[in-house]
């Protein structure tokens, strides 16, 4: 027993966090390109235009993922670094790029794992309203065909959306990430019926092309049962899915069922506005298109029991970032999901923020950071060996990188980076997740 054979071990970045040359080469700008540029939105008035430079440090980038034996990259593509406008030209120097990437993986026998959105919506189609527009399925369409055409020979795992929630929930609905709004519902909802549609148009224009794997990647926040007796893990399961309350775009039922069952929550159906989104039986169709694997980034989850949310104790545990450490958030949220959705589930994000530096001995040793890896892939593997179809797991992140709006404040990287110089320094951590991967896990 234990993670299967081919169970996939890898790590994770997002282009906007870590590529930089942000106005070179012909790239168009992105929301997040605009919206860190306004004071007062992120933390120390930081903003991506450089990160972690990865766009001129490929090579050296990945022969660090080669020397810490991941066999995956997850990565996503700045949609207006392929196309400028979000429509139309093409830009072959910004393509030019992700073959390096791709072919550099390829040769080092890392699989690719790409990402087709992770929140940087062109900046051209932002100003045409961006998801609020109705054609805006259909630009998603068009860049799903570039990247089907231009990588889809080398590339067959895709996940078309990353964290809708997030995008959605702090993008529309409390302002806190680009385009920085606060939207009413009805608005919220046809955003998300765009998106969705997006969604299901990609999943059709990326099945044109040699086989591959897709999935739609959720931000989640498990509802982890206060004990394992029946009552408490049934209230579980049922605040895990609740979705009909206010702040809707957070909430896990809302995206992952129209995706897979092709309905929404009632709630969605019976809600009242004249504004709301038109829903037709062709879209919940286009929208539930088959995938073959649930995404889910986990980081934290929520106790609950038969009498609701259990409050913390004095002295919780929590990360640098405040978020408390719930390793039974990697059991039961995968086995949640399993057992509502029937997919494979992928960790396509999980790893913990820490003050790091570099130590006198010129290392960095972040314990807490693996102790934490340690304890959450421990209860995976105990979801694993339970009967939930578990087929990867990749670490947040690579490198440090640009947090969104709390800058650089924020470490989570298995490799250090040191802005100024540009310095890599490949953390302890990084060996311990050196050694799960080489032993699949077996001292877990
Ligand atoms: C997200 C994103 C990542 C974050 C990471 C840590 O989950 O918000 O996918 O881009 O950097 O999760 O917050």
């Amino acid at each position: 027993m234990g993670f299967k054979t081919d169970f996939v071990w890898g790590a994770a970045s997002a282009a906007y966090q870590i590529e930089g040359a942000a106005f070179e080469d012909g790239k168009g700008s992105n929301i997040w390109d605009s919206f860190s540029h306004i004071p007062g939105t992120v933390y120390g008035g930081h903003n991506g235009d450089i990160a972690c430079d990865h766009y001129h440090r490929l090579e050296e980038d990945l022969d660090t993922m080669a020397a810490l034996e991941i066999k995956s990259y997850r990565f996503s593509v700045s949609w207006a670094r392929v196309i400028p406008g979000g429509i139309g030209a093409v830009n072959e120097k910004g393509i030019a790029f992700y073959d390096r990437l791709i072919n550099g993986l390829v040769k080092r026998g890392i699989k690719p794992c790409m990402t087709l959105y992770h929140w940087d919506l062109p900046y051209a189609l932002h100003i045409r309203g961006g998801w609020l527009n109705p054609d805006s399925p259909e630009w998603f369409a068009e860049y799903a065909r570039l990247i089907r055409e231009r990588f889809g020979d080398r590339v067959h795992d895709f996940i078309t959306f990353n964290e809708p929630q997030v995008f959605v929930g702090c993008g529309y609905y409390n302002g806190e990430h680009a385009p920085g709004y606060k939207l009413p519902k009805w608005e919220l909802l046809r955003i998300g019926h765009n998106v969705l549609k997006a969604h299901g148009l990609a999943v059709k224009e990326l099945r044109r092309g040699e086989p591959c794997r897709i999935g739609f990647t959720g931000a989640s926040c498990p509802a982890v049962p206060a004990t394992e007796k029946n009552e408490d893990i049934e209230a579980a399961r049922k605040n895990y899915f609740e979705s009909d309350y206010d702040a809707f775009a957070f909430s896990d039922a809302y995206w992952f069922d129209p995706v897979i069952t092709g309905k929404y929550p009632e709630w969605v159906y019976n809600y009242e506005s004249h504004f709301k989104p038109e829903i037709t039986d062709d879209d919940m169709e286009l929208i539930s298109q088959p995938i073959d694997f649930i995404g889910l980034n986990i980081y934290q989850g929520k106790y609950i029991s038969a009498q609701g949310l259990v409050g913390e104790t004095p002295g919780t545990p929590r990360t640098s970032i405040g978020w408390p450490i719930t390793p039974q958030a990697l059991y039961w949220g995968p086995r949640f999901m399993f057992e509502r959705y029937g997919k494979p589930i992928i960790i396509t994000e999980n790893g913990m923020s820490c003050h790091d530096a570099v130590s006198l001995d010129g290392k960095v040793h972040d314990p807490n950071r693996t102790d934490y890896l340690h304890r959450y892939l421990s209860e995976l593997k105990r979801a694993a060996e339970s009967g939930t179809e578990i087929d990867g797991y990749y670490v947040w992140s690579l490198t440090d990188n640009f947090e969104w709006a709390k800058g650089y404040s924020e470490r989570f990287g298995l490799v250090y980076v040191d802005y100024a110089a540009q310095r890599r320094v490949i953390k302890d951590s990084a060996e311990f997740i050196k050694n799960v991967i080489s032993t699949n896990g077996k001292d877990l």
